[in-house]
C-alpha cells in the first residue's frame, strides 16, 4: 500500500509511535490522517499533520464505533485503521487483576473492537488495511511483565486470525513488532522490564520509516529490529534451548527476581 491520497486512522497517535506514523503518514500524502486518543493532545497532533483529531478511548467500544461512522460520514471511506494504542505493566502472575484487565483491554479487546468496527465496510469494498501495533514481546515474551507478553501474544494471534480469515477478500494485515522504542512507554519502564530494551532502543521516526516500507511491500510482520526474526527462528527451531537462553538473561538483568 502506498500512503498517497489514503484515509487513515491511528489509535494512540497522541504520543510515541502513534504520533510519528501520524506525522510520516501525511509526510507521504495521505488524504486524511484521524488522530484518535484518549488523551486531549491528539487535537495538537491533527492541527501539526493536517488531520482531524477524535477522542477515543480503544476500549470503549461505542467510542471506536463513533471513530469509525464519522470517518467513513466524513470521508467515505477507511483505507488504512491502525490500531496502536498500547499499555505496558510491570510483574508477574501476582500482578493486580486490575492492571491485567487494563493490559487486557487495551492490548486486545480494542484491536477486537476495532476489527469489528471496520471490516464490514472494508469487506463490502473487497479491500482495506489493518495494522496492528503489537510488540516484539508478541513473538517472543517480555522479561518482567507477564501482563504484557500474554497480551501481545493474542494480540499478534489475532492478526494472523484475521488475515487467515479474510485475506481471500481483500482484508490486508501488518503486525508491527519493535523491541525497544524512545517513547513515554519505555521511559516508564526504564527501571523495570524496559532497561535492558534501552541499548537497542529505535527513535519513533525510524520505526515509521520501517512501516512505510513494510506496508509498501504488504508484508505481514513488520520488524524495525531485523534481529527479532532471528530470534523468533531460534525459538522456533529448539523452544527449550531457547527457553534456557532466556533464563539466563533474565538473571542477568534481574528484571523480575522470583517472589522470596
Ligand atoms: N515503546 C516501546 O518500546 C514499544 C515496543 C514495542 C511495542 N510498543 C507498542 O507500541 C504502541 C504504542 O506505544 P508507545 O511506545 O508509542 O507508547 P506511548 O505511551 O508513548 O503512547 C501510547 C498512546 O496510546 C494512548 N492510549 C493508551 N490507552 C488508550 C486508550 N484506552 N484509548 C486511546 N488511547 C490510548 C496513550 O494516550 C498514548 O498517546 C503500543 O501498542 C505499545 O505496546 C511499544
Amino acid at each position: 500500500m502506498q500512503l498517497r491520497n489514503k484515509v487513515v486512522v491511528v489509535t494512540g497517535g497522541a504520543n510515541g509511535i502513534g504520533r510519528a506514523l501520524c506525522r510520516r503518514f501525511a509526510a507521504e500524502g495521505a488524504r486524511a490522517v484521524i488522530v484518535a486518543d484518549i488523551q486531549a493532545a491528539a487535537a495538537q497532533v491533527a492541527s501539526e499533520v493536517g488531520g482531524v483529531a477524535i477522542q477515543t478511548n480503544v476500549t470503549h467500544e461505542p467510542d471506536v464505533i463513533r471513530l469509525v461512522e464519522k470517518t467513513l460520514n466524513d470521508f467515505g471511506v477507511i483505507d488504512l485503521f491502525c490500531s496502536n494504542a498500547g499499555v505496558g505493566a510491570q510483574g508477574g502472575v501476582e500482578a493486580s487483576d486490575q492492571d491485567w484487565l487494563k493490559s487486557w483491554n487495551v492490548n486486545v479487546m480494542a484491536h477486537v473492537y476495532a476489527a469489528r468496527a471496520v471490516l464490514p465496510a472494508m469487506l463490502a469494498r473487497g479491500e482495506g488495511y489493518l495494522l496492528q501495533t503489537v510488540s516484539a514481546a508478541g513473538l517472543l515474551t517480555q522479561l518482567g511483565s507477564a501482563p504484557y507478553a500474554v497480551t501481545k501474544h493474542a494480540a499478534l494471534a489475532l492478526a494472523e486470525w484475521i488475515v487467515i480469515t479474510h485475506g481471500d477478500r481483500g482484508i490486508k494485515v501488518s503486525a508491527l513488532c519493535p523491541q525497544g522504542v524512545r517513547t513515554d512507554m519505555l521511559r516508564r519502564a526504564e527501571f523495570g522490564g524496559g532497561a535492558f530494551l534501552l541499548d537497542t532502543a529505535l527513535e519513533p521516526e525510524q520505526v515509521a520509516d520501517e512501516v512505510v516500507k513494510g506496508l509498501a511491500q504488504e508484508r505481514f510482520l513488520i520488524l524495525p529490529h531485523p534481529e527479532v526474526a532471528e530470534y523468533f527462528r531460534r525459538k522456533a527451531t529448539d523452544y527449550d534451548r531457547w527457553l534456557r537462553g532466556m533464563r539466563k538473561l533474565q538473571a542477568s538483568t534481574q528484571v523480575l527476581k522470583a517472589p522470596a
